[in-house]
């Protein structure tokens, strides 16, 4: 399960307003990746623009041989049956009650009988933690739950893709935790390729195989969670950290005399905080596109940051490893991951 996702020299503008140029990345097939970047750099059009809701100007969206921006409308309809979407408001029909919200994509694109879309939508259901809630209708619920029934509507085709445009926004830290670990739980269940869309910094350490930033128009850059974490470029280094040093404003970008200003000051850029362990499934087995925690530092000769991959309990998780994937292969439960709490 999963694809391979190649975005290639990827430009978008409306009109004469260039929202990026130029973007390439890979989504590795069955991985967790994040993009990131400040309001308004366009992570909303980049997620339409892979469904084909909205057209480039120029580039490729390569997905099994296939360029989706080639495709005619008939073609690409077919295409976008891989795709499950979270949109950022869930995007549920208010008149709708959860049930019915949630089985629509079946009425719409399948012929499945009403018994086989009930056993679809109440697993779902159940997978989500909605179970029992069905007969509620969008504006009787929280804004978490509303979250929640749009990813069961978004499963419910089993896609290879899953998109989410920012599943934490609007909740509290306590909601956007158990978000993140479902959003986990769900990757090693399906074994889909996800893409999240986000500003959470949180999110973005903690959750992801990849990270991706935009900024100014551009992709700054793109690759896995430990790269990112231990990159010095400016953005990258600003934002990952949630630092008010760098060249990123609270009018989004920093005009260059501020820029200059706080150079000619002296900022101390400072050192980077520790790369936290990667959330694990909460049932402590391995995801399929699971990398083992420091494998990228070590491959690419990078000292991570001083306290890297330890845990609140005091655990090193490149020393942790070997037994948890012992334990995991064994199905063995009762073994703790980071966060867990004896
Ligand atoms: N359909 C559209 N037509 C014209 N401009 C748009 C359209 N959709 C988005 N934009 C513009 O693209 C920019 C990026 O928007 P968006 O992708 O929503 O940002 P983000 O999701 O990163 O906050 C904004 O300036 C927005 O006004
Ligand atoms: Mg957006």
């Amino acid at each position: 399960m999963g694809v391979e996702i190649r975005v290639d020299g990827l430009t978008k503008a409306f009109g004469r307003q260039v929202i990026w140029e130029d973007v390439s990345l890979t989504l590795p097939s069955g991985e967790i990746s994040v993009l990131l970047g400040p309001s308004g750099t366009g992570k909303s059009v980049f997620l339409k623009t892979l469904v084909g809701l909205l057209r480039p100007d120029a580039g490729g969206i390569w997905i099994e041989g296939q360029d989706l921006t080639r495709l005619t409308e008939h073609k690409l309809y077919e295409v976008r049956k891989l795709f499950g979407v979270l949109f950022q408001d869930g995007a549920l029909f208010g008149s709708m009650n959860l049930y019915d919200n949630i089985a629509f994509p079946l009425r719409e694109h399948t012929r499945k009988s009403e018994a086989a879309i009930r056993d679809n939508v109440l697993e779902k259901m159940e997978m989500v933690g909605l179970s029992g809630e069905g007969g509620k209708l969008p504006g009787e619920i929280s804004g978490g739950m509303r979250k929640r029934a749009g990813l069961a509507r978004a499963l419910v085709l089993e896609p290879e893709i899953v998109l989410f445009d920012e599943p934490d926004s609007g909740l509290d830290p306590v909601r956007t935790a158990l978000i993140n670990q479902l959003i986990v739980d769900l990757n090693a269940k399906t074994g889909a390729t996800f893409l999240i869309v986000t500003h959470d910094i949180n999110t973005a350490r903690t959750v992801p195989d990849n990270i991706g930033m935009l900024f100014r128009r551009e992709l700054v850059m793109f690759g896995p969670r430990e790269m990112l974490l231990s990159s010095t470029e400016p953005a990258v280094r600003q934002f990952l950290n949630a630092r008010t040093q760098g060249p990123i404003g609270m009018s989004e970008e920093k005009d260059i005399s501020e820029l200059e200003a706080e150079v000619a000051l002296g900022h101390d850029p400072g050192h980077l905080p520790p790369i936290p362990p990667q959330l694990l499934p909460s049932d402590r087995r391995l995801r399929a596109s699971q990398h083992p925690p420091g494998e990228w530092c070590m491959a690419n000769g990078v000292l991570p940051p001083e306290g890297s991959f330890v845990d609140d309990e005091g655990r090193d998780w490149t020393r942790e490893w070997p037994r948890y994937v012992q334990a995991a292969s064994l199905g063995a439960a009762g073994y703790y991951g980071p966060g867990d709490h004896r």
